[in-house]
């Protein structure tokens, strides 16, 4: 393995005390608490309790989470709202798209649960929703795509990242389709961003949402939408609140002014307490590095699954590196089970799907890897 992915590990781990007790390699839940963070949380507590109320300071926060979320992705501040959820973003989204013109929604069957209930919802308003499947080696290939989007077609929504595989769409194909054929693309960026380097201008993407919990280190709470500045005021969201009017100290109650910005897109008093924690995961994250990071966790995965097939066990992720995320999924015949017993020996996993979910992140070291393959050697009766 590269030196220099060895090294990541050891520069950075002893910001998360966690390490001291577990093996914890499962980022794709929920990122590992950092001192940082931790801090955050603290100053948080010690603003409140020696001002009381400083709500201009708070609002200000906001600010600094949405500029530090613009800068992570390549796009202006002006781009970014500040929400309390991945879905709060595109459920306000939702609500402002007219599906009169065109009608279809086209989303693939790696969604995360919340986009297609969100786009389903919208069936009640005119929307056609339609699913892209899978092919049986376990990729969405473009052709796929090109059956399902047509002139009729609105937004393609896509994720980054499946969470229940880790496999990864080839997002710039699909938008340079989506665009000759006249549709908007959302992209759901929940399991790729702080673990991959995510440009929207270099993507392509015409939306996007993102939490913070997960490889960016922050914690329930806050999430991030997107919005490309030239679609902004075309969307007039019906989802709203006091946060998303364009002088929201206004207090007016006689109208509805959305923000000229992406903040038409928030709703109402922001989560303080998470915006803080995320500030400061994504400055950790900005700090050891996310391209590094997917160098580092692309060389213990290559090591992962190479023991993976010394035990004989089968994977559920494409193997190309370039066709997946941080998250490697392991076919199992009892995955409750078998997160339960590597739990039992001080291994955190998850599961989804009847698959073992192991999602390393820049702490961890090829000896937390090695610590599941001998745990994974154990329990070989749990392997599919
Ligand atoms: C890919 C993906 N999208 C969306 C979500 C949920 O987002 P939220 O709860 O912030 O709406 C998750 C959470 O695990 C996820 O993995």
């Amino acid at each position: 393995m590269a030196v220099e992915a060895a090294s990541l590990a050891a520069k950075c781990r002893h910001r998360f005390p966690i390490f001291d007790q577990r093996v914890y390699i499962n980022s794709c839940s929920q990122g590992a608490l950092s001192d940082a963070v931790r801090r955050a949380y603290d100053q948080y507590l010690a603003d409140w309790d020696e001002y009381g109320a400083p709500w201009e300071y708070w609002v200000e926060r906001g600010e600094a989470a949405r500029a530090a979320f613009a800068g992570l992705v390549n796009a202006d501040p002006d781009e970014v709202a500040v929400t309390t959820s991945l879905s709060a973003g595109v459920s306000a989204l939702a609500s402002g798209l007219r599906f009169a013109r065109r009608s279809k929604v086209v989303l693939t069957d790696w969604e995360f649960p919340t986009i297609g209930q969100i786009w389903h919802a919208q069936e009640a308003r005119g929307a056609r929703v339609t699913h892209v499947a899978a092919a049986d080696d376990g990729t969405i290939p473009i052709e796929h795509f090109e059956r399902a989007i047509d002139d009729d077609t609105l937004l393609v929504s896509i994720t980054y990242v499946c969470y229940r595989n880790g496999a990864m769409v080839d997002v710039p194909k699909v938008v340079e389709l989506a665009h000759e054929r006249g549709a908007l693309v959302l992209l759901d960026s929940f399991q790729a961003i702080g673990s991959l380097p995510v440009d929207v201008r270099a993507l392509g993407v015409d939306f996007l949402g993102a939490g913070v919990l997960k490889y960016l280190l922050g914690s329930a709470g806050l999430g991030f939408f997107y919005c490309r500045r030239d679609l902004v005021e075309r969307v007039w969201p019906t989802q709203t609140g006091w946060f998303a009017d364009e002088n929201i100290f206004a207090m007016d109650h006689t109208d509805y002014s959305p923000a000229h910005t992406a903040s038409r897109f928030q709703s109402g008093t922001p989560p303080v307490p998470a915006i803080y924690a995320g500030i400061a995961g994504i400055e950790l994250m900005q700090e050891i590095g996310v391209a590094e990071t997917r160098e580092h966790v692309n060389a213990l995965n290559a090591h992962f699954i190479a023991g993976l097939d010394e035990l004989g066990a089968k994977l559920a992720t494409p193997r190309a590196p370039e066709a997946r995320g941080a998250l490697i999924c392991v076919k199992s015949t009892d995955a409750k089970a078998l997160v339960a017993a590597l739990d039992g020996e001080g291994i955190v996993t998850s599961d989804r799907d009847g698959n073992l979910r192991v999602s390393a992140h820049c702490y961890n070291s090829v000896e937390d890897v090695d610590a599941v393959l001998a745990a994974l050697e154990r329990h070989r009766h749990l392997l599919a």
